[in-house]
């Protein structure tokens, strides 16, 4: 079933693009461009968001970086050490 009738955007591809990281609709827009038209898919968008198909959403809720690339990570490694 389509989310975002604008660019053909379905909620299997909104949830493949949330289990791959993407925890708003700022980054499912990034992604799919899903919301950058019209917008009245928005909140559908954040319902499915919301139902837990983020995995990474705890860590944003407790103020973690959901996306961290690796080089990122090596980054920070080396600073500290
Ligand atoms: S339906 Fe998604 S931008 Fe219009």
């Amino acid at each position: 079933m389509y989310v975002c009738s604008c660019f053909g955007v379905t909620e299997k591809q909104v949830k493949d693009h949330a289990d791959a990281g993407a925890c708003t609709p700022r980054q499912i827009a990034s992604a799919s461009k899903a919301g950058t038209d019209c917008g009245s898919c928005v909140r559908r968008i954040q319902a499915i968001l919301g139902r837990g198909n983020c995995p990474r959403r705890e860590l944003l809720d407790q103020g973690m970086p959901a996306l961290v690339s690796e080089s990122d990570t090596v980054a920070e490694l080396g600073e500290a050490a």
